[in-house]
């Protein structure tokens, strides 16, 4: 039912003005809102919070539904309920929960979760984001790269260094309100995919973060951070698979009709095997991705379950949306047949919330240890 509910969302509303939120770089906001009506931004979160109370299955079926057809509105959801909400209702104060994580959920604010900077991507521990402690509130200073929501948001989750004596056990993770003194939010990124959602740099300059609002014991922010990313990790393996099934999904229908040489191009073998690598190796990703799910709806390690379905989904995404554009010819190699922008869309999944090279470095310390 909720799978059904993602799919009509996703071609009555998300569909329309798709190409033209894509050419124009305009943010989905009347989406966004909606998906925030059908409790698409706090799935996982518990009713007593306003989300949805629903599982990490249901989530990426969600995302996989969505991305199918827009990247650009998935990444939102990806980022509100995985990185921000999930990470404020674990672990997040009662005052944090009430005061932010409700409004969060609901869809009525929109999240943003910020550990990037301009040398910290791949490499978290190096933050250069400085929060200097003053007694009933933290002095943040330094800028952050790369983040998703960055204007749209309200609510921002901020990690930054308390004590560089420390290593990664000084690194704290802060909420941080959009029109605080002090948070400027840079210029709109220009990219070369997921071209609707908005990715901005942020600088923060002397701003002032009540005491209240750090998240958790002081110097947990890079365990904050790696948790949330783990869970993160599954949902955008989830949009990399979706993205590679929309594309599989409009080559198959397209090859189908497109003849030449007196028969459909889904009758040449060239064609054929191509639609049957499509399909197997997004059903293997599809398995590594709802199997990623499944443990973490069991309480049990999924680690190397997420990170492994990031890593082969990604890659599938990428592979898929450049056989599709293939499938098409010509005609995929102009916008109003989508798999151009589904295979722009698809790089992006290869590097955010850890590059293909991190994930590979998550995976091989797991089997290793
Ligand atoms: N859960 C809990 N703790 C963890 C952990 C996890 N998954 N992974 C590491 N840690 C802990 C370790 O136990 C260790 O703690 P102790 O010393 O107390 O035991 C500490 O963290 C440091 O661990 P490492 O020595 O393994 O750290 P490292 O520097 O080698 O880095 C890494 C590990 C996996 C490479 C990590 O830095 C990483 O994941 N980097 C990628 C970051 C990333 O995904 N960036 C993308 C930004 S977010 C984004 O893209 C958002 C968006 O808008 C879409």
């Amino acid at each position: 039912m909720i799978q059904q509910a993602a799919r009509d969302f996703a071609q009555n509303e998300l569909k329309p003005g798709v190409i033209e939120r894509d050419e124009h770089q305009k943010f989905p906001a009347e989406q966004v809102k909606k998906l925030g009506e059908l409790g698409f931004l706090g799935m996982m979160v518990s009713e007593k919070y306003n989300g949805s109370g629903l599982d990490a299955l249901s989530y990426v079926l969600v995302m996989e539904e969505l991305s199918k057809v827009d990247a650009s509105s998935s990444v939102v959801v990806s980022v509100n309920n995985s990185l921000v909400c999930y990470g404020l209702e674990s672990f997040g104060s009662e005052f944090q929960k009430e005061k932010y994580l409700k409004p969060l959920a609901s869809g009525e604010k929109i999240g943003a979760f910020c550990l990037s900077e301009p040398e910290a991507g791949s490499d978290a521990t190096s933050q250069q984001t400085t929060a200097e402690d003053k007694g009933d509130y933290y002095l943040l200073n330094g800028t952050k790269n790369w983040i998703t929501n960055g204007n749209t948001a309200s609510t921002y989750l901020v990690i930054a260094q308390t004590d560089r004596s420390l290593k990664h056990r000084g690194i704290n993770a802060f909420i941080v309100e959009k029109g605080m003194e002090g948070f400027t939010i840079g210029p709109k990124e220009n990219k070369m995919g997921i071209r609707g959602s908005d990715t901005h740099s942020l600088m923060f300059n002397d701003v002032k973060v009540p005491k209240e609002n750090r998240i958790g014991e002081d110097g947990f922010g890079f365990k904050f951070a790696m948790k949330t990313l783990e869970g993160g990790r599954i949902g955008i393996a989830a949009q990399a698979l979706g993205i590679a099934a929309g594309a599989y999904e409009l080559a198959l229908e397209y090859s189908k009709q497109r003849k030449s040489f007196g028969k459909a191009i889904s009758d040449h073998q060239a064609i054929a095997f191509k639609l049957a690598d499509m399909a197997t190796t997004i059903e293997a990703a599809r398995l590594l991705v709802y199997k990623a799910a499944w443990l973490k709806d069991q309480g049990l390690p999924y680690t190397l379950a997420g990170s492994m379905a990031k890593l082969y989904a990604s890659k599938v995404a990428m592979d898929v949306t450049v056989e599709a554009v293939q499938i098409h010819g010509g005609y995929g190699f102009v916008k109003e047949y989508h798999v151009e922008r589904m295979m722009r869309d698809a790089k992006i999944t290869q590097i955010y919330e850890g590059t293909t090279e991190i994930q590979k470095m998550v995976i091989s310390r797991e089997i290793l240890k």
